[in-house]
């Protein structure tokens, strides 16, 4: 019988699905499912842990069936709670998973409670860790993502890169230059894999909204919404929009539950051309992005799709640790005050001359598709030589 070296790939929050599903869809393909050892070839066998951070069908199993990823072979079941309660679930989780299935390599995507987690664990183990999408900062200390982001970088062995600015901070932080690797972004590897089903979605005519006649709005940083007065006043620039152009808003769980708290969604509710939703499944979610005449965002993977696909987006933050979807995409910084946002979005939608629709938007380098083939080709390399 063929022996195999085990990879175990980590998701828990939505933004874990389309960084890893590709990953997986490289490690089926041949020529990335052998490893050679000597005289011997091991298979190599790629498992999906699900920690289960989110756990709502609509922000969890709508992603394995839109993205085409099987069934996780790992399900550790922790949900919500405190940072710590969190991590130290996932952490208490993982470590049985990792003892039982004694992978050759974890793979942790982005910055979320579950990256750090699962980092953690496998390293103290002894398991090298390899992180896609390292690198990134905000230089926000307030931000649980910035905190996940260093630690996970402070220990992880192998470093997979989305943008140029990654490998600066990875250089300036020490880290092991020849165990870091620019390879793209295998966020987008998901949005080219999706695009045809998502030209096929009716979901602008389910809503009733017409292509080019709305801004397609998410929020869920706790900046924006777990302070009333910032959600409320996001809701009223919201209701003035909605006067010229339907406002499609998916709503976060999080964001559902503030809503509701501090009795903003009865603002939202008073008009009907703002469109409280469901958040969506990542088909119909594209669909939405695509043909919309604006983003309004403070999402971390919605400013690199929006750059990617060429429409006009408003990051609602005084930070992002995406820099090239500003100075190469169709991204802008806005500082998420009344004032600042009423202003962007007066340019972005009235002001053609100075939009940033007509900004001389290009795609990133490397955010070609292939970045889960480069990093699956990597991953065999180093696990030849080690
Ligand atoms: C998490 C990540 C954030 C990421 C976001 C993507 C951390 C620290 N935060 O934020 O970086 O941008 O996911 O969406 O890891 N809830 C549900 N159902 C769910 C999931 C959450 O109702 O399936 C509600 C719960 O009330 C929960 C709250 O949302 O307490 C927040 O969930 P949590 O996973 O802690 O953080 P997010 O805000 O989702
Ligand atoms: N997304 C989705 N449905 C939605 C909102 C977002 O499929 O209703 C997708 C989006 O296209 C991107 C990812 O979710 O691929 C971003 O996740 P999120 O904004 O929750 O997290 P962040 O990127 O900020 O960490």
């Amino acid at each position: 019988m063929e022996s195999s070296l085990r990879i175990l790939s980590v998701v828990g929050a939505r933004p874990n699905f389309m960084k890893v599903a590709p990953i997986h869809r490289a490690f089926q393909r041949m020529e990335f499912a052998r490893v050679r050892k000597g005289a011997s070839t091991l298979a190599v066998e790629h498992l999906i842990v699900h920690t289960g951070q989110h756990y709502d069908a609509a922000m969890s199993d709508a992603f394995f069936a839109d993205l085409e990823m099987p069934e996780p072979a790992y399900f550790l079941g922790v949900g919500s709670g405190s940072h710590a309660e969190q991590t130290a679930k996932v952490m208490m989780g993982f470590e049985k998973v990792c003892l039982e299935a004694t992978p050759a390599m974890v793979l942790v995507v982005g910055d979320v409670n579950s990256t750090i987690a699962a980092t953690l664990t496998a390293t103290k183990l002894g398991i090298p860790v390899a992180h896609v999408e390292a690198g990134l900062r905000s230089f926000d200390r307030t931000m649980p993502e910035e905190l996940n982001r260093l630690a996970t970088d402070a220990l992880c062995d192998y470093a997979f890169v989305t943008e140029e600015s990654g490998m600066q901070h990875l250089k300036r932080e020490n880290f092991p230059q020849e165990r870091c690797f620019f390879v793209g972004n295998t966020m987008i590897d998901s949005l080219h894999f999706a695009l045809p089903k998502a030209r096929q979605s009716s979901v602008l005519a389910d809503i009733g909204v017409e292509a080019g006649k709305y801004v397609l709005a998410t929020l869920h940083r706790p900046s924006n919404v777990d302070d009333p007065a910032q959600l409320r006043a996001l809701a009223e620039i919201f209701a003035d929009i909605s006067r010229e152009y339907a406002i499609v808003f998916p709503v976060h769980p999080r964001t559902r539950k503030q809503l509701q708290e501090f009795g903003v969604q009865e603002l939202l509710a008073a008009h009907s051309n703002i469109h409280c939703i469901e958040p969506q499944g990542y088909v119909n979610f594209l669909a939405l992005m695509m043909q919309a005449r604006l983003v309004m965002t403070d999402s971390g993977g919605v400013q690199e799709e929006t750059t990617a696909l060429g429409v006009p987006c408003l990051t609602l933050r005084t930070t992002t640790e995406r820099p090239i979807t500003c100075e190469l995409g169709t991204n802008v910084l806005v500082r998420p005050e009344a004032a600042s946002i009423r202003a962007a979005v007066q340019t972005a939608l009235f002001d053609t001359s100075r939009n940033n629709a007509s900004k001389q938007a290009s795609v990133p380098p490397l955010w070609d598709g292939r970045a889960a083939e480069r990093i699956a080709s990597l991953i065999v390399e180093i696990l030849e030589k080690t």
